[in-house]
């Protein structure tokens, strides 16, 4: 009630209002909607003074302590609160939870994840192969097997294990065969399931269990005829990895040759675009138009960021848009900087040890 009285008296916010209730009620962005109006938004929550308080005093009801962290902010950059506002308007609540960095929470949680499918986009050269090897050595301190589709001699830095295109199709077999034979929810709650069969199909899971399985795009095109199916298999196998203990990492320059499917992954992580994506990569599907158009801004803003300095070429950064994050909290979205990944990976256990993942903080 307070709250709302608040909010009212903040004549100015009028038209921002309905929104930031929004997010009261469902507890999860700060401004929902499209770009459009997520920059209207911004623009009344920064124009005038009294505005901070309120945007802190509506924090602190959806998440208790999290008004101050935004009121320190404000105060903290008050030459700058247009920019510390973007950032939370355009992030989520889980960018307020501890950790140094807005990104922190999310590198935890991707480097935690026991399955995940996740997809790399970008331009030639844009750094996708070196995230994705630093992504499967942090998920090879887990327990995590890294294997990749066809990558022999030069391509491969040692620690990879080749896997042909024909095990790889056995692979997604296997899985298909075990979606199909899951339980059903019905089957659950009438406590329909027979223990045997249960047993039968986790031991089907047995050969493919713990393992990170990386495709590359460029492997499949060189199929011919059999491309397409092919990739209608891996953005199949994408997406159902997180029911097998599997991670499965596509890499791609764009979704175009895909089923557009492939983007209904844990994770997408677009590298620095060419800038014309989202024109030439399916504009006629809105959700990887929004994809490559967030990514472009986010570049386009990339020497505003804190780490900047630290990780100053493009190719160490990936915008992610990871749908799976917290089922409470809503999808993450934002720029991450990936370390490079390190010949030996000896000494990378050493160091993920004590460390967090993916960058040194
Ligand atoms: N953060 C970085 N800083 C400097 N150089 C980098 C960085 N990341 C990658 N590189 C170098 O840039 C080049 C391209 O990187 P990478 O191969 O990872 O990109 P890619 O998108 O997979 O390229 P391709 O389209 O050829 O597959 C490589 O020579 C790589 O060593
Ligand atoms: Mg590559």
């Amino acid at each position: 009630m307070t709250l709302l009285r608040t909010l009212q008296n903040a004549n100015h916010l009028a038209r921002a209002l309905p929104r930031i209730v929004d997010v009261v009620r469902d507890g999860r962005t700060i401004v929902a909607g499209s770009s459009v109006e997520r920059e209207q938004a911004l623009q009344r929550l920064t124009s005038p003074e009294g505005v901070q308080s309120v945007f802190a005093t509506v924090l602190d009801v959806v998440d208790p302590g999290a008004g101050h962290t935004a009121e320190r902010l404000f105060q903290n950059a008050r030459s700058s609160s247009e920019e510390v506002a973007r950032r939370i308007v355009e992030g989520e609540f889980r960018e307020l939870d501890d950790g140094p960095h807005r990104f922190s929470s999310y590198a935890r949680w991707l480097a935690d994840q026991p399955s995940g499918g996740w997809v790399f986009l970008g331009p030639r050269k844009s750094g996708k192969t070196s995230k994705v090897r630093r992504l499967a050595q942090v998920l090879q301190t887990k327990g995590f097997r890294i294997r990749a589709v066809n990558v022999y001699g030069h391509d491969n830095p040692g620690w990879i294990e080749p896997v042909t295109m024909d095990e790889f199709f056995r692979i997604a077999d296997q899985m298909a065969e075990y979606m199909a034979l899951q339980p059903t929810t019905w089957d659950r709650e009438a406590g329909a399931i027979d223990p045997e069969k249960q047993r039968r199909l986790e031991r089907m899971l047995d050969p493919i269990r713990d393992q990170v399985l990386i495709v590359e795009e460029a492997s499949l095109s060189l199929m011919g005829s059999k491309a397409q199916g092919a990739r209608e298999v891996v953005a199949q196998v994408v997406n159902q990895a997180r029911h097998v203990n599997l991670h499965v990492i596509v890499i791609a320059q764009m979704t175009g040759a895909f089923p557009p499917s492939l983007v209904n992954c844990d994770g997408v992580f677009v590298g620095r675009p060419l800038g014309s994506e989202p024109e030439t990569d399916r504009p006629d599907n809105r959700a990887i138009r929004e994809l490559w158009r967030d990514a472009v801004k986010a570049f386009n803003n990339i020497r505003r960021e804190e780490l900047w300095p630290t990780y100053p070429d493009v190719r160490f950064w990936a915008h992610v848009h990871s749908p799976s994050f917290g089922k409470q909290a809503g999808p993450w979205k934002g720029l991450m900087p990936f370390e490079r990944d390190t010949d030996q990976i000896g000494a990378e256990h050493a160091r993920a040890a004590d460390t967090p993942p993916f960058v040194s903080e």
